[in-house]
């Protein structure tokens, strides 16, 4: 039961503090008066939470804090539950008897207090503490469901719920273990046992399939065998035809070299032939150039011998010049001893003199020229004369002495040119013939090897060899395909049989488990599951005494409907109702009577409550549809159900109401009247 509830700075309240007793207390009081609000902070002091808007609104209008705080018995045990706004906090707190703290924070608190009273937030909505409105809510066809919980919650099959996840949880680990183990738990068996089959057949077919393709195979290596035999055989010619090959390129190589060297070696040999022959030349004319030489010395020689003559005439004549001119004879007599008529010698004579000198002169100059003409020629002959010497020279360092040997150079330069021109025409022509051993007797021996060579592959046939190793090369490339097919094939085997070997214990162990888990299973649905045999069981047992008691209730509401039948339809409770004139469907029941009904329901289920923790009911406004005599009939259900339940055990009805008179004229249990004033709601006790 709930003791007590203070709320300070909450909703409309300043400062409240209201305690309960057992049995029924009535909140009366005009609309806005803060009833409500009672009710709010209830469900904020336990869970946090509250039908209105954001948390900060519940603060009253101009206040920065608020605290709800409710005191409340389970069981004999007694709890205080807080819950504070502290601008942007909101810590809330469980505690016991003596303050000591149970749980802190709102997820906490809401856990612990779950626990205790065994309804959360939704379900205390529906059963216990039912909010302005929502009291038709609990027989709305779509809340069947929450209808269920609720009934199942009521007779305490958390419990079995708990069993159930218990045992829902063992599988689960009891699965991780396996996979963790096997990497496959019980659902596994049929995979595992497929991937067997699959494995087994994989071996089945590959088997003959390997067989087939080593038949194969070993015929191939047969083929292979015999076709590499015959390539054997027909590679000893194969490669004496390389090697005839190597020794003819040999020789046209060779003839090129011959060529080249010919060629140069010809062309020094007609330079050096053509050097000697011309210095031969000038040589022959060596005894005609020194005869010439020697004559034209010994005439020079006499002609500078005349000029000498000719130089002691003119050195006379100028003495007899002198001494005539010294002479002078005037009148035939002499100077010196004055003879007259002294007759002068005409030698000594002066124009005779000078006509000699003149003469004289004139034969000096033309010896002159006569000497220097020459000398030019002397020169001239000794310019051939050097000639010569270089020819000797030439001749003295070549290999050409005399003319002998001249001759024997041309016949040797003729016979090379010969030699290069059949050399040339044997490369136009591309024909190794014999006869070029005649030109180059050093490849006799080769040209004897290349014949005997040709004579010995005469019969060999290119395309026969072409043809085999072509056919070896196709077997070999198919071989190696038959091989990795094999490889292939084994592989596949191979891990199946892998599979095989490593799924067998695994499938063992997995059947075992799925045996163990078949049986938890059967465990946890026939008896634990909400949708066991003994759930359903104890279900229809509480469905039918709510239907039986919510019928009682009905009946004392006095309504059209006589009789209530709850049933369950899945994984729903539905209500059917039953007039004098039939089946009604609870949509097509007018709001009174709807009212009624739930009331009735929620009264009915309220003798399976007597056991549930909280022993409480908190009705906001039942009776808002009720005219005034369902009202008076609904006063005295409540007070025979006060009764009757605190006959028991304490139980609480709160009811919240605009009804005063009827409740105040029943005299039922203690009520409060709510006023609303400028400092917030005001609570009086009547
Ligand atoms: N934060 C707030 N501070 C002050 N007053 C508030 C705050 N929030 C709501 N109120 C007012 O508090 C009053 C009490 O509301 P409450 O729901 O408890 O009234 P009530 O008695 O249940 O009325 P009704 O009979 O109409 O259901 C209302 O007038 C409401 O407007
Ligand atoms: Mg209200």
């Amino acid at each position: 039961m709930i003791t007590s509830v203070k709320l300070h700075n909450f909703l409309s309240h300043k400062d409240t503090e209201l305690s309960f007793d057992n049995g029924v207390t009535v909140f009366i009081g005009e609309n806005g008066a803060g009833k409500s609000s009672i009710i709010e902070a209830i469900t904020f002091a336990l869970f946090g939470k509250t039908t209105r808007g954001a948390i900060e609104d519940v603060i009253r209008d101009g206040e920065t804090q608020a605290v709800t705080q409710i005191y409340f018995e389970v069981n004999g045990k007694k709890y205080q539950a807080i819950k504070k706004i502290h601008g942007s906090t909101s810590p809330q707190e469980l505690l016991d008897d003596n303050s000591l703290p149970i749980a802190k924070g709102k997820e906490k608190v809401s856990e612990e207090i779950k626990k205790i009273i065994g309804l959360d937030y939704d379900t205390l909505g529906i059963a216990s503490i039912v909010p302005q409105g929502q009291l038709t809510e609990i027989i709305q066809s779509d809340n069947g469901i929450k209808l269920r919980s609720l009934i199942d919650k009521v007779i305490g099959t958390g419990k079995y719920s708990a069993a159930e996840k218990g045992l829902g949880e063992g599988i689960t680990a009891f699965r991780e273990y396996l996979t963790e183990k096997y990497n496959n738990t019980d659902e596994d068996v049929e995979n595992v046992q497929m991937e067997i089959n699959h494995a087994e057949k994989i071996i089945a077919n590959s088997k003959p399939q390997k067989e087939k393709l080593e038949e194969m195979a070993e015929s191939f290596k047969e083929k292979i065998k015999k076709l590499q035999e015959k390539k054997e055989e027909l590679s000893v010619n194969y490669e004496k035809i390389i090697h005839l090959k190597d020794k003819e390129d040999n020789v046209w190589k060779s003839i090129k070299q011959e060529i080249s060297s010919l060629v140069t070696d010809n062309e020094e040999h007609s330079k050096i032939i053509q050097r000697c022959e011309e210095s031969f030349g000038v040589i022959k004319a060596k005894s005609k150039i020194e005869d010439l030489l020697n004559s034209k010395n010994s005439k020079k020689k006499d002609i500078d011998q005349k000029i000498s003559e000719c130089d002691g005439k003119l050195v006379k004549y100028n003495d007899r010049k002198n001494i005539a001119s010294n002479i002078e004879f005037s009148d035939g007599e002499c100077p010196i001893c004055h003879t007259k008529d002294v007759t002068v010698d005409p030698e000594y004579q002066i124009e005779h003199i000078k006509q000699e000198l003149k003469k004289i002169e004139s034969e000096k100059t033309s010896l002159a020229k006569e000497s220097s003409n020459m000398q030019e020629q002397i020169d001239e002959i000794n310019n051939k004369i050097k000639d010569v010497e270089y020819a000797e020279n030439t001749i003295k360092n070549s290999p050409i002495k005399n003319s002998k040997h001249l001759e024997d150079w041309k016949n040797d330069l003729k016979l090379n040119q010969n030699r290069n021109n059949v050399l040339e025409k044997i490369i136009e022509s591309s024909d190794l013939s014999p006869k070029l051993v005649e030109f180059m007797p050093n490849l006799s021996q080769t040209f004897l090897d290349i014949e005997k060579l040709q004579k010995e592959i005469k019969d060999f046939k290119h395309e026969e060899y072409d043809k085999v190793e072509r056919e070896l090369q196709t077997v070999n490339s198919e071989n190696q395909e038959i091989l990795m097919r094999i490889g292939q094939v084994a592989e596949k085997i191979n891990s199946a049989d892998v599979s095989i070997k490593k799924n067998i214990p695994i499938l063992e162990e997995i059947k075992l488990a799925k045996k163990y888990v078949e049986n938890l299973e059967k465990i946890r649905t026939s008896i634990f599951s909400t949708k066991s045999e003994t759930i359903i069981g104890a279900r229809n047992f509480a469905v039918e005494s709510i239907s039986r008691n919510a019928s009682q209730y009905l009946e004392q509401l006095k309504t059209e409907i006589k009789h209530l039948e709850l049933f369950q339809d899945g994984t729903s409770i539905k209500i059917q109702c039953n007039t004098n004139n039939g089946q009604r469907p609870v949509k097509n029941l007018s709001g009174g009577e709807q009212v009624c009904v739930a009331l009735a329901v929620r009264l009915g289920m309220s003798d399976l409550m007597i056991k549930s923790s909280l022993k409480i009911m908190v009705l906001d406004e039942p009776t808002a549809y009720l005219d005034k005599t369902h009202c008076e009939y609904f006063v005295d259900a409540i007070q025979q159900l006060t009764n009757f339940m605190n006959e028991k055990q304490n139980f609480q009805f709160i009811i919240i109401t605009h009804d005063e008179d009827i409740w105040e004229s029943a005299k039922v249990g203690t009520i409060y009247r709510f006023t609303a004033t400028s400092d917030g709601t005001e609570v009086s006790r009547l």
